[in-house]
């Protein structure tokens, strides 16, 4: 089953960063995207993800195409079914850790799971404040954060920036497993081939095309 289909996108800012996109991602699959820095990978994922309208082509999200849905049906799948995760993970730095996972049990009426908790290996600092909290703390609360929410996309932008290659390797392989189990795909952008060859599909961002190498 189609999660998400991207149709010709092309998207510029000062210069062209992109053009022609195409991209297609089924349930438990997994998309990487590389490239060097500044080609626009980050821009492509706001595309994808729907907070960034590109200036050409067409986003299928669930059998639908997003610019045929009314705001609030965008609003809903938004909330519910898409999960983000960004390189500067926005938790809210007054609460703990634990607190922020509730404020995502609120919204998306899912349990925190805590053997997630576990498999990140925070359920001993989840109760401190974030500020508190380490940077590859934080990233594994704000991925815990999206995790409970139960989205059947992840979209991740460097999701493992702040982590050691071990940490990081863990971190992914919980991905995985989430999208096997939950009937999710993941699209993930990384500098790090190593993690990207771990993904089922690997594309390339280069010279403004989108080219799959894997
Ligand atoms: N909101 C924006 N307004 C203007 N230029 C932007 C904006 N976002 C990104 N850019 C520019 O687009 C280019 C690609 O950025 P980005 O998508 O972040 O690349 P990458 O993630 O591959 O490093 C950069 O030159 C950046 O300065
Ligand atoms: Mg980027």
């Amino acid at each position: 089953m189609n999660l998400l289909s991207a149709k010709n996108l092309s998207h510029s800012f000062d210069y062209d960063l992109f053009e022609g996109v195409c991209l297609s991602l089924d349930k438990k699959e997994s998309i990487a995207i590389i490239g060097i820095s500044g080609s626009g990978k980050s821009t492509l994922l706001h595309a994808l993800s729907t907070l960034l309208k590109p200036n050409y082509g067409e986003i299928v999200l669930f059998g639908k195409e997003i610019s045929k849905m009314k705001k609030k049906e965008l609003a809903l799948i938004k909330r519910n079914k898409l999960g983000m995760v960004f390189q500067s993970h926005y938790l809210f730095k007054g609460f703990s850790g634990y607190e922020n996972l509730e404020v995502s049990e609120i919204l998306s009426q899912e349990p925190i799971d805590e053997e997630l908790l576990r498999r990140l290996d925070i359920e001993h600092c989840i109760g401190q404040k974030v500020t508190e909290l380490s940077g590859g703390q934080q990233q594994r609360v704000s991925i815990a954060r999206v995790l409970t929410k139960k989205p059947s996309i992840i979209f991740a932008d460097e999701p493992t920036g702040n982590l050691d290659h071990e940490t990081a390797t863990q971190v992914m392989s919980l991905f995985f497993e989430y999208c096997e189990t939950n009937d999710a795909g993941m699209i993930l952008v990384t500098h790090d081939n190593d993690l990207a060859h771990m993904c089922k599909k690997v594309y390339k961002l280069e010279d403004k095309e989108l080219k799959r190498i894997k």
